[in-house]
C-alpha cells in the first residue's frame, strides 16, 4: 500500500518557478551563513546562483522543488528546497536545505520523499549525494530514506579558511538490478 507522506504546518511540496529564485538564493545564504552544513560558502555570487537555479529550471533533467507553509504575506512562506539534476548516465544527484527555525519538524524528509518520487518519475536508476561527515542529522535522514554510504573523499574540500573536509558519498537505487 501507498503511504501518504506526512505535511508538517500543512507543507505543500511544488516545483519552484522563477519568482521563487531570489528567495531560495537567499535562503542558501543563510545557511552557507551557518558554516557547518553546506559546500556553498559566503560570500557567494548571488547572480551566478540565480542563473544555475533558472538553467535548472529550464533542464527536463533537473529541477528544484520548494517546501512552503501556508500564511505570510503572499498565502505562503518558503522554509526549504531540494535541487534534483540527472546525469545523462542516470544519476540524480541532489542538494536541499530547510530554514533553521523549520528544522526537525518532518520538512527535509517531505523534500526527500518528493525529490526521490520526481527523479524515479524522470527515469533516474539511482541518486546520489555528498554530505559533510559531522552532519549528523543529513545523514540521518538520508539513511532513513534507503541511502547507503558508498564512500569518502579524503581531505578533498578546501574551505575558505583552509581546512580541508572530506564528505561522504551515499547513493540510493530507484530500480532493481538488471
Ligand atoms: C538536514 C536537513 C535537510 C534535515 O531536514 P529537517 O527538516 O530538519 O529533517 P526532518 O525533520 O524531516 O527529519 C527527518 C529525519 O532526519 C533526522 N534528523 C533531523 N534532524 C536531526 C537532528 N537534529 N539530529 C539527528 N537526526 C536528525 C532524523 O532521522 C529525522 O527522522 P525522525 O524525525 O523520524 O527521527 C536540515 O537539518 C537542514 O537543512 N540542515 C542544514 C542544511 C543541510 O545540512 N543540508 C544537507 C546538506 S548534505
Amino acid at each position: 500500500m501507498e503511504t501518504t507522506p506526512a505535511r508538517p504546518g500543512g507543507a505543500e511540496v511544488r516545483q519552484a518557478s522563477e519568482s521563487d529564485l531570489d528567495i531560495i538564493v537567499e535562503q542558501t545564504w543563510q545557511v552557507a551563513s551557518e558554516g557547518r552544513w553546506i559546500g556553498a560558502e559566503v560570500p557567494f555570487d548571488r547572480d551566478a546562483r540565480r542563473e544555475r537555479l533558472a538553467s535548472a529550471l529550464a533542464d527536463d533533467y533537473a529541477t528544484v522543488l520548494v517546501a512552503c507553509i501556508p500564511g505570510g504575506a503572499d498565502g505562503s512562506s518558503m522554509v526549504g528546497h531540494i535541487w534534483v539534476s540527472i546525469a545523462p548516465y542516470g544519476v540524480a544527484d541532489i542538494g536541499m536545505l530547510v530554514v533553521e527555525a523549520w528544522r526537525g519538524r518532518g520538512i527535509g524528509r517531505l523534500l526527500l520523499e518528493s525529490a526521490i518520487q520526481w527523479a524515479a518519475d524522470a527515469g533516474a536508476h539511482k541518486m546520489a549525494l555528498e554530505v559533510w561527515p559531522h552532519n549528523e542529522a543529513a545523514i540521518r535522514l538520508y539513511r532513513s530514506a534507503g541511502f547507503v554510504e558508498e564512500g569518502r573523499k579524503v581531505r578533498h574540500y578546501r574551505r575558505r579558511n583552509g581546512d580541508l573536509w572530506d564528505s561522504v558519498l551515499m547513493g540510493r537505487p530507484l530500480t532493481g538490478p538488471s
